[in-house]
């Protein structure tokens, strides 16, 4: 093979590589960001119940979005209390939110604490 056919085929090949590596990354979809309905709403009804849904005792109410998102850091500073030490979250548990959840919630500060 002659030298000029060598050197066409090398750039040929990396030109190649090169352009796909570019449509790869322009097809990876946009991060899904955490929102209330989707993701939020659902820890509190499953976690703060009943004493803070609708009905319950107690006047903060985390299934209304409005609420929750004005009182997130509270939230936040209560659920990362030691279980046992004074005004821990949930009230009367035992153990922490597992690690996850809690990143979740960060997750939806950081987005934006978008409701939809
Ligand atoms: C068994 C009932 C009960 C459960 C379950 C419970 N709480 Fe509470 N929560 C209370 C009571 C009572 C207070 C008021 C006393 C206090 O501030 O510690 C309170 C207060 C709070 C406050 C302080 C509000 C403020 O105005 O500063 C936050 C934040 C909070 N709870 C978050 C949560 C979260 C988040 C959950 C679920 C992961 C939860 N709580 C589960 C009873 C509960």
């Amino acid at each position: 093979m002659k030298k000029i056919t060598i050197i066409a085929l090398v750039v040929f090949i990396f030109g190649s590589i090169f352009i796909m590596s570019c449509s790869k990354e322009a097809e990876t979809p946009a991060p899904v960001k955490v929102t209330y309905n989707k993701d939020i709403k659902a820890i509190f009804t499953a976690n703060c119940t009943p004493c803070h849904l609708a009905g319950g005792t107690n006047p903060n109410k985390w299934d209304d979005y409005t609420q929750a998102k004005a009182k997130i850091t509270a939230i936040l500073d209560r659920v990362q209390r030691q279980p046992g030490t004074t005004g821990f979250m949930p009230r009367n548990g035992t153990m922490q939110l597992p690690q996850a959840t809690i990143d979740k919630l960060k997750q939806w500060v950081s987005d934006g604490l978008l409701e939809n």
